[in-house]
């Protein structure tokens, strides 16, 4: 089987602490860091901006994956180039010009990631899926970290998998809410390649530990 990526979730960090906290990714076998921005529109939460994320940017070794749970992800495409992101996911709930916004992404030398809310249908993306590097599929309704796990999201997993294959794509597929060691295994064998985990990893009494567990 293909050897899958972890992608550990800032927003279960100790905010204290984050320089420890990116230190210990950087040392860990995480394949990326996940960045939740929230706007408090989009989602009923607010998350970090620039600010935060500039100074984490400046000492991750590894690549930032951004997920921007917010209105209008297109304003701020440059801002996330700059910083260096390696890709930048944007909900398709939030684009109601998802293809512009994707080239837009991809003009600006980032990958591209388009992110489902746990009731959209994978097949809304039978027309924009050839264009994305990622899918990025919610496994909780997206605002907090720490939620249960919408089970329907392995059956959905399935049917984008089986999408991705009948066009001979290579898209990703990542899942992002309540993944742990039962849940992540799943998902994998579902068609997963991807597996974001917040509080299962910083909330471990050995979070370098819980990336290993995760990556076998
Ligand atoms: C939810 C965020 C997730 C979240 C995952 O809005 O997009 O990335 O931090 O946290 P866990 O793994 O704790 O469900
Ligand atoms: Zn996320």
């Amino acid at each position: 089987m293909k050897k899958h990526k972890i992608a550990p979730s800032l927003l279960s960090a100790d905010f204290l602490h984050l320089q420890q906290e990116v230190g210990m990714i950087n040392e860990s076998e995480a394949d990326w860091l996940h960045l939740d921005v929230m706007d408090g529109v989009f989602v009923p939460n607010i998350s970090f901006g620039f600010p935060v994320m500039e100074a984490v940017a400046a000492i991750c070794k590894k690549p930032l994956d951004a997920h921007l749970m917010i209105v209008e992800p297109q304003k701020f495409i440059k801002e996330f180039a700059n910083l260096g992101a390696y890709l930048m996911n944007v909900h398709y709930e939030a684009c109601p010009h998802l293809h512009r916004t994707i080239s837009a992404i991809r003009d600006a030398g980032m990958k591209t990631g388009v992110t489902l809310n746990p009731h959209t249908p994978v097949e809304l993306l039978e027309d924009i899926i050839g264009d994305v590097d990622m899918v990025l599929l919610m496994s909780v309704n997206p605002g907090f970290g720490a939620q249960q796990f919408i089970e329907q999201t392995i059956a959905k997993t399935v049917r984008l998998k089986r999408m991705i294959l009948s066009k001979g794509l290579d898209t990703l597929i990542e899942i992002d809410g309540g993944v742990n060691l039962d849940t992540g295994k799943r998902l994998l064998e579902a068609g997963a390649d991807v597996l974001v985990a917040g509080n299962f990893v910083f909330k471990a009494p050995d979070p370098m530990q819980a990336i290993r567990d995760l990556k076998r």
